[in-house]
C-alpha cells in the first residue's frame, strides 16, 4: 500500500492505540479522533501516554460531525473503532450504548457520503454469535440459543439439542446472528450499517468480526479479555484463579498485536470489500488451561485453577473463531505465540503494578493485588527468559 492518510476512530484506545503503532511503522501519517472517554481513560482524560507522539489526536466525539468533518479533512482510509465497550454496561445503560456505538456510526456514515474515502474498515464481534456453533453426533451443524438462567442454576453447563449432546465447532461468518445483548445488537448495527451505506455509495468496506483481544493496554473491565487479566492479578497475588463454571469454556485469546496486523491487511485487501471477516488466533483454549498457563508462566504451577460453579448470565458456552475466510480473503494468519503475548501482558501488569499507587487512571492496573509482586520481577526480563518457566511443558 503506498503512504496513506488514515483516520482511527476510537484511536487512543486499546486496539487503537496498537494499530497506530502499526500503520506508522508502515510509513502511513495517522489521525485519531477520540473523546477519551473517563471509563477508560479516567477523569483527567489527558492524552494517553501508550499513544505514540506521531499521532495526530483530535478530542472530539464522534457523534459530533463538525468534529467528524475535521478529522476527515484529507483522509483517505477509516477505521471506525470508537465504541461503548462492555456487555453488562449496556444492559442498563442503553441509551449510552445506543448513542455511542449506533448514532455515532450513523454520523460518521452520513459525513463519507458527502465525502468517501477509499477504504472504510469497522471493528465488528464475537458477540454478534452469541453462542457458538455446535454439531450433533450426526455431524450436522446446530444453532443453540443462549443457556438459560435456569439450565446455569443446575450447572448444565453445555448446550444440548433435543437432549442430545452437541460439540463444539469453530463458528463460520455464515452463522446467524444472535443478538442476546444491547451491546451486540449495537456492533451488529455498526457492521451492517457500514456495509450497506459503504456499499451503496462506493466505499469499499470491511467488518472485522475480532474475538478475544489482548495484550498491553486493555481494560480489566473488557468483556473480552478481561478474564485473563483477572487470572493473572490472581496468579500475580498469589491466589489461585477463580474460573467461572467448571473452566472448559472455549474462547480463542489473540495478541493485539495480530490484530492490529488484520487492520493493516483489511485496509489493502482488493478481495475483502463487503466482507464481514473473524479475527482470532485460529487455536482454542479453556479457560481452565489458561489459567494453568499463567500459573506456570509466573513460576506458581500449584495454583491450579479454582472452578468456582458460578456463572455470568449471557456469557456463551463456547465461541471461536473458523479464520479460513480472513486466511483466504486477507491472507492473515495469526503469528504472535501465544505464550509470548502473555508474557508481554505479564510484563505490562507489572510496570503497572509499580505504577499504581501513583496514578490510578482507571486502566488495569495490579492495585487490588496485595500479594507480592515478586512472582513478576522475574518475568521484567528479556521474554526468552520469562518463557524459560514453560519449558518442556505443554498448555494441558
Ligand atoms: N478488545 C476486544 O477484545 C474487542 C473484541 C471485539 C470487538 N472490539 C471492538 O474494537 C473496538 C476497540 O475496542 P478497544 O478494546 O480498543 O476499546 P477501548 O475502550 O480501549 O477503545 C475505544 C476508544 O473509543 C473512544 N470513544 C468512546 N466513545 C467515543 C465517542 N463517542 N467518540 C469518540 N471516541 C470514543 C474511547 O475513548 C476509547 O479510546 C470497539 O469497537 C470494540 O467494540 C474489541
Amino acid at each position: 500500500m503506498t503512504k496513506k492518510k488514515i483516520l482511527i476512530t476510537g484511536g487512543a484506545g486499546f486496539i487503537g492505540s496498537h494499530l497506530a503503532d502499526a500503520l506508522l511503522e508502515r510509513g502511513h501519517f495517522v489521525r485519531a479522533l477520540d473523546n477519551l472517554a473517563p471509563e477508560v481513560h479516567g477523569r483527567e482524560a489527558a492524552r494517553p501516554a501508550h499513544l505514540d507522539a506521531r499521532v495526530e489526536l483530535i478530542v472530539g466525539d464522534v457523534r459530533d460531525g463538525a468534529a467528524v468533518d475535521r478529522a476527515l479533512d484529507g483522509i483517505d482510509a477509516v477505521v471506525h473503532l470508537a465504541a461503548a465497550v462492555g456487555v453488562g454496561r449496556s444492559m442498563y445503560e442503553v441509551e449510552r450504548c445506543t448513542s455511542i456505538n449506533n448514532l455515532g456510526t450513523a454520523v460518521l456514515m452520513d459525513r463519507l457520503v458527502r465525502r468517501p474515502v477509499e477504504r472504510l474498515v469497522v471493528a465488528s464481534s464475537m458477540s454478534v454469535y452469541g453462542e457458538g456453533l455446535y454439531v450433533d453426533p450426526t455431524g450436522a451443524a446446530r444453532e443453540v440459543p443462549g443457556r438459560t438462567l435456569e439450565q446455569l442454576r443446575r450447572a448444565e453447563w453445555d448446550p444440548r439439542s433435543n437432549g442430545q449432546r452437541l460439540e463444539p465447532t469453530a463458528t463460520p461468518e455464515t452463522k446467524t446472528a444472535r443478538l442476546d445483548s444491547v451491546y451486540a445488537l449495537s456492533k451488529y448495527d455498526q457492521e451492517r450499517m457500514c456495509l450497506v451505506v459503504g456499499r451503496a455509495h462506493g466505499i469499499p468496506t470491511v467488518a472485522l468480526r475480532l474475538f478475544n483481544v489482548f495484550g498491553p493496554g486493555q481494560a480489566r473491565s473488557s468483556p473480552y479479555s478481561g478474564v485473563l487479566a483477572d487470572i493473572a492479578l490472581q496468579v500475580i497475588g498469589g491466589r489461585a484463579p477463580l474460573v467461572h463454571e467448571d473452566g472448559e469454556q472455549r474462547r480463542d485469546f489473540v495478541s493485539v498485536r495480530d490484530v492490529a496486523r488484520a487492520f493493516c491487511l483489511a485496509l489493502e485487501s482488493e478481495r475483502a470489500a463487503g466482507a464481514a471477516i473473524n479475527v482470532g488466533s485460529g487455536a482454542w483454549r479453556t479457560l481452565a488451561q489458561v489459567g494453568r498457563r499463567v500459573a506456570k508462566l509466573v513460576g506458581r504451577p500449584h495454583l491450579s485453577p479454582a472452578l468456582s460453579g458460578t456463572y455470568r448470565v449471557g456469557e456463551p458456552r463456547h465461541c471461536y473463531p473458523d479464520t479460513r475466510r480472513a486466511e483466504s480473503v486477507l491472507g492473515y494468519r495469526a503469528t504472535v505465540d501465544f505464550d509470548v503475548a502473555l508474557v508481554e501482558l505479564a510484563r505490562w501488569l507489572g510496570a503497572r503494578r509499580r505504577a499504581a499507587s501513583a496514578h490510578d487512571d482507571g486502566r488495569l492496573d495490579a492495585g487490588g493485588t496485595r500479594g507480592s509482586i515478586a512472582a513478576l520481577d522475574h518475568i521484567q526480563g528479556s521474554v526468552p527468559a520469562a518463557l524459560s518457566n514453560l519449558e518442556g511443558s505443554h498448555v494441558q
